[in-house]
């Protein structure tokens, strides 16, 4: 009896059990399939009556007139991204289930019939995909179109991944990143274009014209003094005045001027001890008040602001992606408490309105069906990117490889054939294919009658064995996304602990810092094993950044730089090998002999000093040789340089100095050129570096060829911040003028001029 009674209790349990299981499901596919099927607004004004009005008026009146019709939480409504609970919920579901990235949609207004803008990320191709898409163009990593050093290539990149963006229905990019490469162990070295302020200005303003040409605003980050990443979240950048307006902004300041982005993303860490999404010296007295900004600055993602009245205080417009700080209660707080003034308020959503309103009210979406999206041209480009992006470090006149039949080739190691784009934090893409090293050199190589073969470098004994059989040995060797990237953790409390420790506490994570420069010990093995076995051996690196060679590139005939080359990699670097491409990338930062030449780096701190000089101006103002220096890269033919003329021996301010060179293709095959331009300061009456980059051009000379090559360079580039005056100040001295084709001294050509 009681056995029975027990039965029925378990029974009647069970069945509620199941019934609440029951439910529970269907409530998760229900929360599954809304966040799925989310719905794609127009982000274009459709409402007739408003675009008459609209459209003879000025975006800022505009701004202004729905400003003031909006209620308090209106205008915190415009603030922010989405609502916290549910945006988590649209991020983490499509994540989880379609491995996509939601669109995010910030600042619609029914009511005023006010559209909303939708970021994706891309610096190699649009992150966020429209519900069919399956992939998009992916370009080489910023870091290798730095390597480029050509501002044009950039420019036409980012008309393919603003076009493919707004095919996916998003308006608004969160690129280009510029963050300076002050140390090659950064993270995310890979995003940016290397380590000079120059380089970095010609890039920025590339990238964002290119973008803002599909109406898709533009978000240069971060800003500023990002370039630590494990401890993005908690660490504060001391910095002396000079160093941050001669070393870490000049690129902003210059991508917002000449560029003019529609916004600006604000860093994670502080600066001088306040948090750059709160950072009024940063967002307020140096972009708006110096540089004339007139869009709006968003924060960085999740941990981007701290502080809701701060924020408001220091000019930060919109918080992204939830709603975390910029809430009604918050803001009506600081309006009761006096600390902030719903002037403010207007301020701020009247700039970020009018901005986006100038890009709401141009509806050409039909001018971007996804069709187009890896259309020929694009694809083209992508190849395009790849093959000028490599840079050749080393030749002992083995490369290009013969063109011949009947040859074997082996492909080894582990990155030989992997589907390798770079990072997989916010700089992912998902790409349409990806040629990989192997498949690139397969497809080539098997068309001219000859074998190749891959093997992956586990067996050391198998792939020595294979390449001393073998015709050409390409050793692909270099990291992938677990090695370095956006460290992907999700506790700020893991970041502050490892930060206050000096040290990683072991837990799992994937991407962030290199703590160490070298090589994965299995990749130094293989070349320490395999270069004896062949003469015709080229060494291919694939990551973002400098790594330290000292142990083996002596003994290799031949190390190419091919980075994270993009979906079109393989096919770009078969060319590159076999010579159908001749290499013209650079190195866009200095490669030391030993780590210890670089300025201090650690990836774990809460308080960090960034001093004055890194990259070549340290090794040059220590005399420190470095193993490659800035602006360095091999080519198949030679160039020579001579007549280098100062067209104008005496200047004065407002006059801009011109300078001519001959540079000649002396060899047997055409090829790119970058000829640089340095500016020497050894007169100065202060400390500054005794030559900084002030210009240069990719010039194509065909073999024999002699062209005569023309810079230019304004007075206003040669001067220094004083922070006694605040102000910039020229020295009326004589300056010495370097060109060539790379940083060191040796290559390059010298004169000089005066300022009156
Ligand atoms: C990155 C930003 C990115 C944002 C959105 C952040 O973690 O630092 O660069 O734009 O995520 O994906």
């Amino acid at each position: 009896m009681a056995k029975s009674k027990f039965k029925r209790i378990v029974l009647k349990v069970l069945k509620w059990f199941g019934v609440i299981i029951a439910l529970i499901l269907i409530v998760l596919s229900i929360v599954v399939i809304i966040n799925l099927n989310y719905d794609r607004p127009s982000l274009y004004v459709s409402e007739e009556n408003l675009q008459k009005e609209f459209a003879n008026t000025d975006t800022r009146q505009i701004a202004e007139k729905l400003v003031a019709e909006m209620s308090l939480d209106e205008k915190v409504d415009q603030m922010y991204g989405e609502p916290f609970g549910s945006g988590m919920a649209k991020l983490a579901t499509n994540f989880l289930v379609k491995k996509r990235f939601a669109h995010i949609y910030v600042g619609e207004n029914e009511r005023l019939g006010i559209p909303p803008w939708v970021l994706s990320d891309g610096p190699r191709g649009a992150r966020v995909l429209g519900k069919d898409v399956k992939g998009v163009t992916t370009f080489p990593v910023g870091m290798a179109r730095g390597a480029s050093w050509n501002p044009d290539l950039e420019y036409r990149i980012n008309q393919v991944i603003a076009s493919e963006m707004r095919a996916n229905k998003v308006n608004y990019a969160a690129t280009p990143c510029i963050n300076l490469l002050r140390h090659p162990g950064w993270g995310r070295a890979q995003e940016t274009y290397g380590e000079d302020p120059w380089l970095l200005g010609e890039f920025g303003v590339a990238a964002v014209k290119g973008l803002e040409k599909h109406n898709v605003m533009a978000c240069p980050k971060h800003f500023a003094l990002n370039s630590i990443e494990n401890s993005r979240w908690v660490v504060d950048v001391e910095v002396d005045e000079r160093t941050l307006h001669e070393v870490y902004l000049p690129h902003f300041k210059k991508t917002v001027q000449e560029g003019k982005p529609a916004s600006i993303m604000s860093a994670y860490n502080a600066v001088n001890g306040e948090f750059c999404g709160s950072n009024k010296e940063l967002l307020t007295h140096i972009l708006r008040d110096d540089w004339g900004f007139e869009g709006f600055v968003t924060t960085d993602w999740l941990m981007g602001v701290y502080d809701g009245i701060k924020g408001v205080q220091a000019g930060l417009d919109v918080e992204m992606p939830f709603q975390q700080v910029y809430t009604p209660e918050v803001i009506q707080e600081g309006l009761d408490n006096g600390e902030i003034t719903e002037s403010d308020i207007d301020k701020i959503v009247t700039r970020s309105l009018a901005t986006r309103l100038k890009y709401a009210l141009v509806n050409d979406q039909d001018n971007y069906p996804t069709s187009d999206i890896g259309k020929p041209s694009s694809i083209a480009l992508a190849r395009e990117a790849a093959e000028e992006s490599m840079v050749l470090l080393k030749n002992e006149g083995i490369l290009p490889f013969k063109k011949q039949e009947g040859k074997t080739i082996a492909v080894i190691g582990r990155l030989a054939d992997l589907e390798n784009t770079g990072d997989r934090g916010s700089s992912d893409s998902t790409p349409l294919y990806v040629e990989t090293p192997f498949e690139g050199i397969k497809k080539q190589q098997e068309a001219q009658g000859n074998k190749v073969i891959l093997d992956d470098g586990s067996d050391l004994e198998r792939a020595k064995e294979l390449a001393q059989n073998a015709d050409d040995v390409v050793l692909v060797v270099g990291f992938t996304h677990e090695d370095e990237g956006e460290y992907i953790i999700f506790s700020r409390e893991q970041m502050e602990e490892e930060a206050e420790a000096g040290k990683s506490l072991g837990k799992v994570t994937i991407g962030g810092d290199r703590k160490d420069l070298s090589l994965l010990e299995q990749d130094e093995k293989l070349i320490k094993a395999l270069h004896p076995m062949n003469d015709n051996l080229a060494v291919v690196y694939v990551g973002g950044s400098a790594i330290d060679m000292s142990t083996w590139e002596d003994d290799v005939p031949a190390i190419l730089f091919s980075w994270y080359a993009g979906m079109e990699g393989g096919t770009a670097l078969a060319n590159i090998l076999y010579g159908n491409a001749n290499p013209s990338g650079k190195l866009p930062f200095s490669i030391a002999k030993a780590q210890k030449d670089y300025p201090p780096f650690t990836p774990y701190t809460k308080n960090f000093t960034y001093g004055y000089y890194h990259g070549y101006t340290l090794f040059d103002k220590k005399g420190t040789t470095p193993a490659y220096p800035f602006g360095f890269g091999l080519s198949y033919t030679d160039f020579a340089y001579d007549s280098l003329a100062v067209k104008t021996q005496e200047i004065s301010l407002g006059e801009p100095l011109e300078v001519e060179v001959n540079v000649s293709n002396t060899g047997e095959v055409d090829g790119k050129e970058v000829v640089q331009l340095y500016m020497g300061f050894s007169n100065s009456a202060v400390d500054r570096p005794v030559k900084l980059l002030r210009g240069f051009k990719k010039v194509h000379l065909k073999a024999g060829e002699t062209k005569k090559v023309t810079l230019d360079v304004a007075v206003e580039d040669l001067t220094w911040y004083n922070p006694k005056t605040e102000n910039w100040e020229v020295e009326n001295m004589a300056y010495e003028v370097y060109v060539g084709s790379s940083s060191a001294e040796s290559d390059l050509l010298q004169s000089t001029f005066v300022v009156k």
